[in-house]
């Protein structure tokens, strides 16, 4: 036993000779909201396909449960629950209708109905045809769809895409109680990082098929360079003052900068701006957002 509810080995998908998924380790644990960030194309819904038994890799192993995907393949995937691309209902039909079809196939008591109901709130929604369901409603019954047959471990691709604010907020809330309320595992893909920030415990970033970062949101808030900006009465003046006593700033847009947060460097930097009779106004530290942290390391791994 080991301690992954989803680990995959080497996971690599080959279109036409292009690894489009180029050895990927998922280490996914039991009760994590596990965010897969990436920007358009960098593989996501590939991974998650193969995840899901949809499609086959090129080669590299997954094992979910400790049990290898292609061996236990439907024990595995019964108890795994996903919203893969919009799902697709019969419009003419009640959410209650949609999720009873369902219902027989998976072969779960009938109060199940009423309790994913319940967990995506759309109970009072539930005897309306889907086909005058908004988009966010949509997304929900889909979530309802895939806890239907108690999954301990639910997959969702982009489950955000195309909702408004409030659809989002509502998604977001409806994911973060499954692990605590529900005792689901949860895997989220997004492009966006701070749609991620907001529900998840652990994140993965795969860009171009490679995955390059794969730790906690805390651990990748640390990488976060910050940087000291001075504000004087004179910046360029006083940029340039710093470099003719040896010490290294950037005069960038109209701002100077300095790199290094060593409290030493910046103690000096002020002396000698101060003995030079500049005034100083402001000494302050710029965080990296959250969004130019993720950019910045999709940008490093591209220029490998
Ligand atoms: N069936 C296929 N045949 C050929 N190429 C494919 C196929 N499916 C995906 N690709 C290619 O694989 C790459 C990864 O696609 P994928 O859909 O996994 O990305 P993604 O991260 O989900 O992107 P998005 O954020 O746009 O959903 C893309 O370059 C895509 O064109
Ligand atoms: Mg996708």
């Amino acid at each position: 036993m080991n301690q992954y509810i989803v680990q995959t080995n080497n996971l690599t998908k080959r279109f036409k000779g292009k690894k489009v998924v180029n050895g990927v380790n998922l280490e996914i644990k039991k009760g994590e909201i596990y965010g897969f960030l990436g920007p358009n194309g960098a593989g996501k819904t590939t991974t998650i396909r193969m995840l899901l038994g949809l499609m086959k890799p090129s080669y590299g192993s997954i094992k979910i449960f400790n049990k290898d995907l292609k061996k236990d393949k439907l024990p595995i995937l019964r108890k795994v629950g996903s919203l893969v691309e919009s799902p697709s209902y019969y419009g003419h039909l009640t959410a209650r209708e949609n999720l009873e079809a369902l219902r027989r196939i998976l072969n779960v008591p009938k109060k199940r109905i009423d309790e994913v109901l319940e967990i995506v709130r759309l109970t009072n929604e539930s005897k309306r045809p889907v086909k005058g369901f908004s988009l966010g409603m949509k997304q929900r019954l889909g979530i309802a769809a895939s806890l239907l047959g108690n999954p301990e471990l639910l997959i969702l691709d982009e489950p955000t895409n195309g909702l408004d604010p409030s659809g989002i907020i509502e998604m977001r809330e409806l994911i973060k109680k499954m692990p605590e309320e529900h005792g689901i595992t949860v895997i989220v893909s997004s492009h966006l990082l701070s749609e991620i920030d907001q529900m998840a415990t652990q994140v993965g970033i795969i860009t171009k098929g490679s995955m390059i970062f794969q730790d906690s949101i805390s651990v990748l808030r640390e990488r976060a360079r910050s940087q000291i900006q001075i504000k004087t009465n004179h910046d360029e003046a006083a940029w340039r003052t710093l470099l003719a006593n040896g010490i290294k700033a950037d005069y960038r847009d109209g701002q100077m900068i300095i790199e290094e947060k060593e409290n030493q460097l910046i103690a000096k930097a002020v002396e000698q701006l101060v003995q030079h009779r500049f005034s100083i106004y402001r000494v302050e530290e710029q965080k990296m957002s959250l969004e130019d942290i993720f950019l910045e390391i999709t940008k490093e791994a591209s220029s490998l």
